[in-house]
């Protein structure tokens, strides 16, 4: 069997420079132009099943990597040896029919499904990256590792890092961050930095950080955290058993997710495992909303490579002149800065995506929707079902469609919104608490109130 850097490598995304770098060093971004990389596969040298449905035949719980939902595709994303992957479980997430929500929708019967990627054991989909990236700091050999983050990716690499032995330090936003993501970035001892700024403003000084002090950075800009995420497509795929749906629907925060998809797709198309790609709609929320006013009302577009820069720059320079920050109760999608919007813009093109916003009053009553129908989210997975009731009345999306909505995040993420929305009971689906005396009568009268 050949060296893994004998047909993985990483490549940059511009097409006019297309540079190819060994899969151990470590970049985060094309030392040649400054564009993003990926990380790509000689597929002719590498052992790609005939067919999807051949990873059937890995299920097993033997072998840690063939029991978690990430490396069990691993011969999609053999970047590195078996013996620097890192598991903790991850993947163990399901796809759920949800004929109730449907119904609510208005979508026939068995076309609505939802990914639950909050039974990742740091509760997000973030773990499917995670371990990706903590499997190449292994194959690099770092010792320290960094991120920014709204919360969920903070929580996961701490999992990864006390798992690895490695160190780890956390930058996020100050008052920005739900308790529950907090709670867990502290409890598996990261060493946590609250910035007096937002999400972006972490983002830009953790990548200043790890380039000074030469510490691994586990954000969505490391290409090997993609790889990762692109195996919550196969399990989509796998779930229906190897169909491909009509719609991927997904939130947009710093848009790693949805680079990855785009990725996963196109790749999956190529080797011929899958005869088309479905369509893509990312969902942000409104107080957050770069990719929607670029791609929509600036017609942004991936341009075969080559996306206008300068429309770019020029719209976030005019947030730095209005000194804007990201305002939602979705915080983990809080980001007018995404890292990845360049990859982002390359998925829409892949997959004929769109992208729209929604309020947050809409995401937070589709979250106690979801929950009042199916395993339940945090806010910002909500945004899915908020933006697929407008998709569907705007006719983008057909009722008689396939479609899987990447529920991203546990509902324990964020327990104070949710308490709060009942309790307030302004909402369409507060459920509060209903105060009873400690007597049997009242109690039993108010049961047959219910
Ligand atoms: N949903 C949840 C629950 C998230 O935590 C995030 C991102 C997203 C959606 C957006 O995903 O960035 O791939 O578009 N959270 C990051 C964090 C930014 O730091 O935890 P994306």
């Amino acid at each position: 069997m050949a060296n893994n850097s004998d047909y993985a490598f990483q490549k940059c995304i511009n097409p006019e420079c297309a540079a190819t770098f060994d899969v151990a060093e470590i970049l985060v971004k094309c030392p040649t132009c400054g564009d993003m990389l990926d990380v790509a596969y000689d597929w002719d040298k590498m052992d790609v099943p005939g067919s999807l449905k051949d990873f059937e035949k890995r299920w097993t719980r033997t072998n840690p990597l063939d029991f978690s939902g990430v490396w069990r595709f691993r011969d999609l994303l053999n970047f590195c040896p078996d013996d620097c992957k890192v598991t903790v479980g991850e993947g163990q997430t399901i796809l759920q029919r949800n004929d109730a929500l449907a119904k609510d929708l208005g979508i026939d019967a068995g076309c609505l499904h939802l990914e639950y990627e909050g039974l990742n054991p740091s509760g997000s989909f973030k773990d499917n990256g995670m371990t990706a990236a903590f499997s190449h700091a292994r194959l690099v050999g770092a010792t320290a590792s960094a991120c920014a983050s709204t919360g969920n990716t903070s929580a996961s690499m701490a999992l990864y890092a006390h798992s690895t032995g490695m160190s780890c330090t956390v930058f996020i936003g100050s008052g920005r961050i739900a308790y529950g993501k907090l709670s867990q970035a502290m409890d598996y001892g990261a060493h946590t930095l609250q910035i007096a700024g937002d999400f972006d403003d972490c983002m830009r000084q953790v990548q200043a950080v790890c380039a000074q002090l030469g510490i691994y950075l586990v954000n969505s800009l490391n290409p090997f955290r993609l790889e990762g995420q692109k195996t919550i497509m196969f399990r989509i795929l796998e779930q229906l058993g190897w169909q491909v749906p009509d719609w991927i629907i997904v939130p947009g925060g710093n848009l790693g997710n949805s680079s990855s998809f785009g990725k996963a797709f196109a790749e999956l198309k190529q080797l011929g495992l899958i005869d088309r790609v479905p369509r893509l709609a990312i969902i942000n929320a409104e107080g957050a909303n770069t990719l929607t006013h670029l791609y929509n009302d600036r017609n942004l577009r991936w341009n075969d490579g080559r996306p206008d820069a300068d429309l770019v720059q020029e719209f976030y320079d005019d947030l730095t002149a209005r000194k804007y920050s990201p305002r939602t109760v979705a915080s983990a999608i809080e980001i007018s800065r995404p890292v990845n919007l360049t990859k982002c813009l390359r998925a829409l093109d892949i997959c004929d995506g769109v992208v729209i916003s929604v309020p947050d009053e809409e995401i937070i009553d589709a979250k106690a929707q979801i929950g009042l129908r199916g395993l339940g989210c945090e806010p910002a997975s909500a945004a899915t079902i908020a933006g697929l009731k407008h998709l569907l009345a705007d006719g983008v999306v057909d009722p008689s469609a396939k479609i899987a909505c990447v529920l991203t995040g546990h509902p324990l993420k964020d327990p104070n919104l949710t308490v709060n929305y009942h309790k307030d009971n302004k909402g369409k689906f507060s459920n509060p608490p209903v105060e009873v005396p400690n007597d049997l009568n009242a109690i039993i009268k108010a049961m047959k109130q219910a």
